[in-house]
């Protein structure tokens, strides 16, 4: 993981390479549209302010729970008990990127949505309410359970909550299904896991489909695994917000295209 000042200097150097995120001088329609529809789109859902309910009142919660510790090494490497306040503080996507993610679901509408890293169930619920289901995979049961009353609390209803290791129960969703129209990658941030899950799951990937990474920089290890997908013959173009990377695999574009842009 590199440090935080070793992170800000990379984000300022994204940002100084990076288009301005307005689409000016995109030549891509595709791209564009995107920037414009999805990147800077507001779509507003009703539900949304009892997700942010939800989320508010986990930051408060002083509540201790047992988890296993998967750390970057991807294994149960260590049992802790943590406050929940605590956990709610570093592991949840932000409400801005929870919002992209729900207009991502929204403008592909996407179908089969497969996330790996629930925690409580913050970014889930934000998929769910664009889409119509969510399969979602989380190691730790006592945060599971803390996800499951979330989804209670806040209306969400179509999530299928997996408990388990990504690589245990990931081999066994994709063989369930028959596409995987939008994944969303948040956890274990290790260069081989993070290869072998998209290895996984591009099997069932076609044009429409779009993968999502979270936190691509957050190390160098994740950002060779960014640049070994982006490299993949599978996907034809890369948008790099810096926080999250998504790839897609449409066949319109005869080069591959990779866009940095500002988030
Ligand atoms: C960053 S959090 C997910 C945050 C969530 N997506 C959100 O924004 O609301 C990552 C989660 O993945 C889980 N995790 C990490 N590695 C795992 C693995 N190999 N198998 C199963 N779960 C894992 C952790 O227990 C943790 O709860």
């Amino acid at each position: 993981m590199y440090s935080p000042l070793k992170l800000s200097i990379k984000y300022l150097l994204h940002n100084l390479k990076a288009s301005n995120g307005k689409g000016h001088g995109v030549h891509s329609p595709f791209v564009y549209d995107f920037i414009i529809k999805v990147l800077n789109g507001n779509g507003h859902h009703e539900q949304i302010a009892l997700i942010e309910k939800q989320r508010n009142d986990l930051l408060k919660n002083e509540s201790v729970i047992t988890v296993e510790d998967y750390g970057v090494k991807g294994d149960k490497n260590k049992i802790q008990k943590r406050k929940i306040k605590d956990i709610a503080a570093t592991s949840l996507q932000n409400k801005k990127f929870a919002q992209l993610l729900h207009r991502t679901v929204n403008y592909f509408k996407a179908k089969n949505i497969i996330e790996l890293g629930t925690s409580f169930g913050i970014s889930t619920s934000y998929m769910a309410l664009a889409g119509p289901s969510v399969i979602t995979i989380e190691g730790s049961a006592e945060i599971a359970k803390v996800a499951n009353n979330v989804f209670e609390n806040a209306g969400v209803k179509n999530v299928e909550l997996i408990t388990g290791t990504f690589e245990e129960k990931l081999p066994e969703v994709i063989n369930n299904t028959n596409k995987v129209s939008l994944a969303y990658i948040d956890g274990n941030h290790r260069k081989e896991a993070t290869i072998n899950y998209f290895n996984l799951l591009k099997e069932k990937c076609d044009a429409n489909s779009v993968i999502i990474f979270d936190d691509i920089h957050w190390s160098k290890g994740m950002e060779e695994a960014w640049e070994h997908i982006k490299n993949d013959k599978l996907v034809t173009l890369s948008i790099d917000l810096f926080k999250i990377g998504i790839v897609f695999f449409r066949h319109e574009f005869k080069t591959k295209q990779h866009f940095k842009i500002r988030y």
